[in-house]
């Protein structure tokens, strides 16, 4: 097993006796983010994600996270197309929310034909093979973890970006959700369509893990970046 979901196993041995009561008639969105939060603080901390926020990086690592979340979003997105009706995932999948597009001409901006070649880390590898091979139900919560990131921190680190780098719209497309002019409420309707997903007690805490997973390669994808770019 490897070190990120080794970490997890050892993080969710209380979790099922902690949240089941809960979990039969609590809502799952409440419940879901009340027990990843300390691990969004650790993301949320790390010195690389610290940075970012405050504009204080260098272009070439930025490209290299752009590079590295790339691969994550081609393995979402074409799930979401193949998912689109299954009973569970399907509630989720959004078009809207799609960002393998901007995130390429984000790419083609830092750094014109380059960024194909930059290497990708073993912890993006992991994570882009979990991505695609996990089943409907763990695909949801990579599917959050993600998209809801874009919609809450993302928009905190656009504006770190830009003002940093004085941008004028170009190399800050990934943040740019034209099908999703409030952002507040799509996620709060987001939260809603996950309180109503079809799921038993095992279910949901299966999701509560796989979050973590996902929440597990993010800290430890900006943790790599963190050792190339910045020396931390
Ligand atoms: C690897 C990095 C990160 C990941 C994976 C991540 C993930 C997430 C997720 C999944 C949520 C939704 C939680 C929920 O409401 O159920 C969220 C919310 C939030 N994130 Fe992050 N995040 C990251 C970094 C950051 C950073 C750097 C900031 C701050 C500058 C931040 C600020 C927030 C805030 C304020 C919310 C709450 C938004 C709301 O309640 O609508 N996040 N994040």
């Amino acid at each position: 097993m490897s070190a990120v979901l080794e970490r997890v196993k050892k993080n969710t041995t209380d979790l099922p006796k902690k949240v089941a009561g809960e979990l039969e008639t609590g809502s799952l969105s409440r419940l879901l983010r009340r027990e990843t939060w300390s691990e969004h603080e650790k993301a949320e901390n790390s010195p690389f994600e610290v940075a970012l926020v405050r504009g204080n990086i260098s272009r070439e690592a930025y490209t290299d996270l752009l590079a590295q979340v790339y691969p994550v979003y081609c393995a979402l997105e074409e799930r979401a197309g193949a998912l689109r009706d299954d009973p569970i995932a399907g509630h989720v999948i959004v078009d809207d929310l799609n960002r393998k597009p901007f995130l390429e001409e984000d790419l083609a901006y830092y750094a014109g034909d380059t960024w194909r070649s930059i290497e990708l880390l073993p912890v993006t590898r992991e994570y882009v093979d979990r991505v695609r091979t996990v089943p409907p139900l763990r695909y949801v919560a990579h599917h959050y973890n993600r998209y809801l990131a874009d919609l809450s921190g993302g928009l905190m680190i656009r504006d770190g970006l830009k003002k940093a780098w004085n941008l004028n719209g170009e190399g800050l497309r990934y943040y740019e959700f034209p099908g999703i002019p409030d952002p507040t409420a799509f996620k709060d309707a987001y939260r809603g369509t996950l309180d109503e997903l079809p799921l038993s007690v095992a279910q949901k805490l299966e999701l509560i893990e796989e979050v973590m997973v996902a929440y597990e390669f993010n800290i430890e994808m900006v943790r790599a970046l963190g050792e190339r770019h910045l020396g931390a």
